[in-house]
């Protein structure tokens, strides 16, 4: 299982319909609606204002003026992509947290039915990125990734403390919950697919760690489930599509700022390539709702966990068609 890419390339323009085993039970509708999303702007005067009332009214937002160099980390991302499969498959693995982990779909040998993407995923933490086992291609990944990390981590803590007080606690309360936060990052490689109808990039979920930070490129398919509908997120140039996950919002907020359902559509026309960044706990830390937020009115509504355990029962549970996130 070399992956999706590798499988559309062998077929070299041939590949005319969807193998049954990427065909998803209920295949994505064609969606034309646009989500309204607020735009967050980290260089206005009103940038707390607007960041706690994206998060607790909306979950999800498009963040400008954020200081990263998406190109750059895009770009790292694609040549990975592009290059021969013998070279990535050295990193090929289905063990969830392995430094480096290239693969396809959630975890092949389990599932059924595969999602339309390929990924190379990192846990990385703000103290070691120096010593980080980066790929070895291209050569620049490591001090571009680092970069990257950095700034994310950067933005992240600013803007736990922005939320911090947007639920009535100490500014600090989140960034301590967190512990040690690590950082999983994800690029995601979606090839063109010849029915995207009956296939899907990335099934409906919620992310599992703190506060997604998602790089699109200008291609879109990302959609966002509000009511019983689903809209598109709109690639917006540059910007980065951020939403509440999991720890952070339905967990620690005990419901406050809510984690959002989202999914990834294909597309027949070109592949599509994505970046995620996830900040989360550290993952021993036993993650439950934040005392001064339960009350008798409030009671806790998730039990305690660790993020490491958090996130194995969501892959168990995923392919037992069963959704933890609401246990
Ligand atoms: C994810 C995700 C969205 C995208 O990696 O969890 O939702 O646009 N990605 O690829
Ligand atoms: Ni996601």
């Amino acid at each position: 299982m070399a992956g999706i890419k590798a499988f559309v390339d062998s077929c070299n323009g041939t590949l005319d319909s969807v193998p049954d085993r990427y065909m998803m039970p209920n295949g994505a509708a064609d969606v034309s609606r646009y989500a309204v999303l607020p735009i967050v702007d980290v260089a206005s005067k009103s940038f707390e204002r607007d960041l706690v009332d994206a998060c607790a009214k909306y979950g999800m937002f498009q963040l400008k003026n954020h200081g990263i160099h998406t190109e750059d980390v895009m770009r790292c991302a694609l040549e990975f992509f592009n290059s021969p499969s013998e070279d990535k498959m050295r990193y090929y693995t289905e063990e969830i947290f392995t430094p480096v982990r290239y693969c396809t779909s959630m975890m092949p040998s389990k599932e059924e039915k595969l999602e339309w993407h390929d990924h190379l995923q990192m846990w990385l933490k703000e103290e070691s990125l120096g010593a980080h086992p980066w790929p070895a291609f291209p050569a620049s990944y490591r001090d571009v990734g680092s970069e990257y990390a950095r700034n994310i981590f950067k933005l992240g803590k600013r803007m736990l403390l922005v939320m911090s007080e947007g639920l009535g606690l100490r500014t600090s309360r989140l960034l301590e919950a967190f512990e040690d936060m690590v950082l999983l990052t994800r690029a995601n490689f979606y090839p063109a697919c010849p029915n995207p109808r009956q296939a899907l990039g990335m099934e409906g979920h919620t992310d599992s760690g703190g506060l997604t930070f998602v790089l699109q490129d200008g291609v879109g398919g990302l959609q966002l489930k509000q009511g019983e509908d689903w809209y598109n997120v709109r690639p917006l140039e540059g910007m980065l599509v951020v939403n509440m996950g999991d720890q952070l919002e339905v967990r620690l907020s005990n419901g406050r700022y809510k984690s959002i359902l989202h999914r990834v559509m294909v597309n027949s026309k070109s592949s599509r390539l994505s970046v995620g960044a996830f900040l989360g706990p550290s993952l021993d830390a036993e993650i439950s709702p934040i005392p001064e937020l339960v009350s008798q009115e409030s009671p806790a509504k998730y039990r305690s966990r660790t993020y490491r355990d958090y996130m194995h029962e969501v892959y168990t549970e995923h392919f037992s068609g069963k959704n933890v996130y609401v246990a």
